[in-house]
């Protein structure tokens, strides 16, 4: 293998060779299998926390009680998550594995609490502002924690509340851009071009406002649109130490998700790429199908009353509006990509392969 030319990515106590952090994708788009294989590679694997009960043999979708069904569903979070865990491990011995959880869930803390019990090494935390994430790793003094934001406006209300609070700063801060990043977004549609949400103007400031007002050298992430090695060079050379990648991911052979996800990712045009309206109100960015056609018309039917009421804010729940985000991916992810949601960034539509993560790792570090 020859050398990469970029240097490590340090977050905590956890040095990666290769600066790049394997986004989560929920749900089961990335599980112990491409955490694992990223974290081989010399990056950090990134298992997506959210809704892993709901294809697992713990949970119960026939049951009627919905106080039942809900209890029921987060204890089969629980116990999938801790399976994926070990799973990743057995894997990766020494790789370093992180969880991504979304503030947005109801079970967000239990799950970072049952990741740090289980020894994962970086916990990733976004979709809200994660404020009281140092409280539950507080007895877990070697697992990093890197919130994820798009404005340095937000990084800031994170890390004087943490510093206030907790007397504890950031390992890291992942920059997500609206503009370009798949999944759910940090911004609404007539903000992406705003220069407070753009990497180019949030990376360098961000770096500067974390020398200045908190006096530490924290990681900066960049994620959003990055697809190539000229494009970590990019974010690199803006001051950034590493970058988060999802959508680029989704092509590879280790990725968790059925192969017909896959294939309909690689079969994609960039011109498919679409924001999708989503219940807990910021838009998402996906492929165009007929799912999302019908979301963005709003004439889907809601079809099932609310499995587990899983986020704090729905509105398919509250008013049956939009779709059940949870089986939406969930569809999606076992491969029925014509009624289920199928996330990408601006970049979908761009993969030629399938290719081993190792392939693909290798080509975007080391020296042509
Ligand atoms: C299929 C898919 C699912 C995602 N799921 C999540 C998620 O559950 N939680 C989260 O914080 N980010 C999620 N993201 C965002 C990624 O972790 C990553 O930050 C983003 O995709 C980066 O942009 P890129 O796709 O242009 O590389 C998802 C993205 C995709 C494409």
């Amino acid at each position: 293998m020859s050398a990469t030319q970029f240097p490590p990515l340090q977050i905590g106590k956890h040095v990666a060779p290769r600066p790049i952090i394997q986004g989560g994708m929920g749900i089961r788009i990335s599980g112990a299998n491409l955490a694992a294989a990223v974290a081989e590679a010399g990056g950090i694997g990134t298992i997506s926390a959210v809704g892993l009960g709901l294809n697992s043999p713990y949970f119960d979708p026939e049951e009627r009680n919905f106080g039942r069904r809900r209890a029921n569903f987060f204890e089969a979070n629980r116990l999938a998550l801790i399976d994926e865990i070990k799973k990743a491990r057995e894997l990766s011995p020494t790789g370093i594995l992180a969880i991504n959880s979304m503030v947005a869930a109801q079970d967000h803390e239990t799950l970072v609490r049952t990741a740090a019990e289980q020894g994962i090494n970086l916990i990733i935390s976004g979709a809200g502002l994660p404020m009281h994430l140092p409280e539950a790793v507080a007895d877990y003094p070697d697992v990093a924690i890197a919130p994820i934001i798009s404005s340095v406006r937000a990084a800031r209300v994170i890390c004087r509340k943490w510093g206030r609070q907790y007397n504890r700063l950031p390992d890291a801060l992942i920059v997500e851009e609206p503009r370009s990043a798949g999944g759910h977004l940090g911004a609404k549609a007539e903000q992406f071009e705003v220069p407070e949400f753009l990497l180019p103007s949030v990376i360098p400031e961000l770096v500067a406002v974390l020398e200045r007002e908190f006096g530490a050298k924290i990681p900066v992430v960049a994620a959003g649109g990055i697809w190539s090695r000229e494009d970590i060079e990019r974010v690199l050379a803006l001051g950034a130490s590493g970058v988060q990648m999802g959508t680029r991911f989704i092509t590879t052979e280790e990725c968790d998700a059925d192969i017909r996800y896959k294939e309909f990712h690689l079969q994609a045009t960039p011109e498919d790429v679409m924001l999708v309206p989503s219940p807990v109100g910021l838009p998402g960015r996906a492929l165009r199908n007929p799912f999302v056609e019908k979301a963005i018309a709003g004439t889907l039917e809601p079809k099932n009353a609310c499995l587990a009421s899983c986020l704090h804010t729905c509105s398919y729940r509250d008013r049956g509006e939009n779709y059940c985000i949870l089986r939406a991916l969930d569809r999606a992810a076992r491969g029925d990509v014509e009624t289920g949601l199928v996330f990408a960034g601006e970049n979908g539509g761009s993969a030629e392969a399938i290719v081993p993560v190792a392939k693909l790792m290798a080509e975007l570090t080391e020296c042509p």
